[in-house]
């Protein structure tokens, strides 16, 4: 266990089942899901917690001091998630339980289908964080918005003019491939970091840390969904946290990274792009081609734990531009249908008939 000092502040995310079809979380799940954590407050197991969700995924938000990967908190996770599967069963909601992947729980929920991001850090007298959310979308997704907040100075001006920020981040980057990662520091690695994250679907930003004195500062959840269970069982929707202000970016400057609706994978199947449409928290319903791709932004004060908010942060009409930005690219995506950039190359698609057309068909090619 952590010291009492150290606060660690774990998201955990699923989709246990959705309705209509993968739109949204059923408010008796959300219900659930609040009084799982609230049972673990007044247990002592949790400082706070709340429930979020986006789209068709529930989102835990858990401060303790039990440190990361510990495994009374993923129990409780888990143990959350087969009760609002239970619900979702009883519902008759639509693909109930579809991120658990195993039978039963063995000690951490990584590799086991749900989404994490946990951070351990000491809090600073006044701490305000904010937790992203996404749906119908993969991990890299938040790769280009992580660059920008903590490596790029016309997102986040504290680069250039905060001392602490001016000596740069370490970002890690996990290969979701071959499940190893490197550590590249910002700006003088900043060409070598760009070759890994601009390829998003095998590298992935994992964490990030303030380069002159290895402050965390921003954590992403990274679990492939296909890769642990070798096929399409779901989507990797992905949640990552940022600390801000005070030698860290400001809100405002985190929240910066998100007014371009930048492409991402996920849309339909998972195997479409589409534009990341920054959305207030009652937006989230992916509808249109079950989409476009969402993400969501809940802003807290943490005071001795416990998590004062949220802050619905996407809810300000500077936003307005980048939703209307995000349903013009979607209208002119949707307009390649089943063509590629709109569609994934074959390798990435969640989905694919090919092995049986080609098998079907492999004999009818002819040498050219
Ligand atoms: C799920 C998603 C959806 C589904 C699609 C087909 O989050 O993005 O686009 O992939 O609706 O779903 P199934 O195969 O469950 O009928
Ligand atoms: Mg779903
Ligand atoms: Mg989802």
């Amino acid at each position: 266990m952590a010291d009492t000092k150290t606060l660690t502040l774990s998201v955990i995310k699923a989709d246990v089942g959705s309705y209509t079809g993968h739109n949204r979380v059923h408010p008796d799940l959300m219900a659930k899901a609040r009084e799982c954590l609230h049972e673990a407050v007044t247990r002592g197991t949790l400082i706070d917690g709340q429930v979020m969700r986006c789209g068709d995924d529930i989102n835990l938000i858990m401060t303790h001091r039990r440190g990361v990967e510990a495994t009374e908190i993923h129990k409780l996770a888990w143990d959350t998630f087969m009760a609002c599967t239970a619900v979702a069963k009883k519902l008759h909601l639509y693909g109930a339980g579809q991120d658990l992947l195993v039978d039963a729980f063995a000690g951490n929920v990584k590799g086991m289908g749900p989404g994490v991001a946990e951070m351990e850090f000491v809090e600073r007298p006044s701490e305000p964080v904010v937790v992203f959310m996404a749906d119908k979308c993969a991990p890299g997704a938040w790769n280009l918005p992580l660059y920008r907040i903590f490596a790029d100075p016309f997102c986040n001006a504290g680069l250039v003019i905060d001392p602490k920020m001016h000596e740069g981040f370490d970002f890690v980057v996990l290969d979701l491939v071959k499940a190893a990662s490197i550590t590249l520091s910002c700006p003088a690695e900043l060409y070598d970091l760009l070759m890994f994250i601009g390829a998003v679907n095998r590298y992935a930003i994992k964490q990030v840390r303030r380069h002159i004195d290895g402050e965390p500062a921003a954590v992403a959840s990274t679990q492939k969904l296909a890769h642990i269970a070798g096929k399409y069982v779901g989507k990797d929707d992905p949640v990552m946290f940022v600390r801000a202000q005070a030698g860290l970016p400001g809100v405002g400057e985190v929240m910066e990274a998100f007014a371009f609706p930048h492409l991402v994978e996920g849309w339909n199947r998972g195997s479409h792009h589409g534009p990341l449409m920054p959305c207030r928290f009652e937006m989230a319903n992916p509808t249109r081609f079950d989409g476009p791709p969402r993400v969501v932004a809940a802003g807290y004060q943490i005071a001795d734990g416990k998590l004062i908010g949220p802050v619905d942060l996407f809810d300000d009409p500077a936003y307005d531009g980048a939703r209307a930005k995000a349903n013009e690219i979607a209208e002119y995506m949707r307009r390649h249908g089943p063509f590629q950039p709109h569609r994934l190359p074959l390798e990435d698609m969640e989905y694919t008939t090919m092995p049986a057309i080609m098998g079907r068909l492999k004999d009818r090619f002819r040498a050219e």
